[in-house]
């Protein structure tokens, strides 16, 4: 029995005939692969935008992409894409970053008077945690000697919503509950007001970071070298050879010790031996 027999009660049904064209459309433009298993998510989703637009049926959306993808296609694919994170989601690449990598870079420069950049990127940050995450990381390993060091993190998503949130700096305040007390007061200001119940983030992390819109299937405008790069649960959603070509990208930007850290669920593809494995989920160009 086809998927399509599971006629929806009401008038919105996605018909295999669409769905495959959806799959297309979205492994064409942003990489991500859909499978059957998506398909109720791709539904509840194009949905919403569908009925935003006061489209009567999901032919009607699939004739307008045809008609217009220019115009559509950020907003289909911000639909489309799904943006969990959190504030020091996979903890230990940041503790790696506090404990080991940092002190190496600071010790080396201590004893080298010029070289002092750090150049981080998040590069498919959503909205946001994840580089201010980091910004915090170097703030509070490196101290007062960050001042005389060039430092700035690069947060770039394909989602211009997401990218938005994280440039804004604001969030619930429910997403730093998990936080140390300490963490919160210092670098965290609590809404009153209107902004009841939120939270902005300081300054002193949003002048470190540059948000962007960007997509990695397409040419990065991007000058490295960077010392860290994060890419992590964003290749669970491409293909093999996507990884593959993705990863090889990210190598020729990492300066020579510099580290890529993946998601949990991810893997090196195993065609890559250029990186050296440093264990859960960090990686490194060798020097
Ligand atoms: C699950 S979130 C991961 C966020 C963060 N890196 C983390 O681990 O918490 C995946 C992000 O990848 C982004 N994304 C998906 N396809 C992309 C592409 N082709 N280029 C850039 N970003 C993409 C999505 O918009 C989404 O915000």
């Amino acid at each position: 029995m086809s998927s399509e027999a599971n006629v929806r009660s009401n008038k919105y049904t996605l018909s295999d005939r669409e769905f495959s064209f959806i799959c297309k459309l979205v492994y064409g433009s942003t990489g991500i692969v859909l499978g059957e298993r998506k398909r109720e998510m791709v539904y509840r989703r194009l949905m919403r935008r569908t009925r935003e637009l006061g489209l009567d049926s999901f032919s009607d959306y699939c004739t307008l992409l045809k008609n217009d993808e220019a115009s559509e296609l950020p907003n289909f694919t911000n639909a489309i894409t799904t943006n969990l994170t959190s504030f020091f989601r996979e903890s230990h690449h940041f503790d790696y970053l506090r404990d080991v990598m940092l002190p190496e870079m600071l010790k080396q420069q201590r004893r080298e008077s010029d070289g002092r950049r750090l150049r981080i990127w998040s590069s498919a940050c959503s909205t946001g945690e994840e580089p201010y995450s980091a910004a915090i990381t170097l703030l509070e390993a490196m101290g007062p000697e960050i001042s005389s060091w060039d430092v700035r993190i690069l947060a770039t998503d394909l989602d211009s919503n997401v990218v938005a949130t994280g440039s804004a700096g604001i969030y619930k305040q429910d997403r730093i509950k998990d936080l140390e007390p300490s963490m919160k007061r210092e670098w965290f200001h609590k809404g009153s007001g209107k902004n009841l119940g939120f939270v902005r983030v300081d300054r002193r992390l949003s002048n470190l970071i540059t948000f962007k819109t960007l997509n990695l299937l397409h040419d990065w405008p991007i000058h490295g070298p960077f010392d860290v790069i994060f890419c992590r649960n964003v290749m669970i959603y491409f293909d093999k050879e996507t990884q593959y070509k993705l990863i090889l990208r990210y190598f020729d930007l990492l300066r020579p010790g510099g580290v890529l850290f993946i998601g949990h669920s991810e893997s090196m593809p195993k065609e890559i031996r250029q990186f050296e494995f440093l264990g859960k989920t960090i990686f490194r160009r060798p020097e």
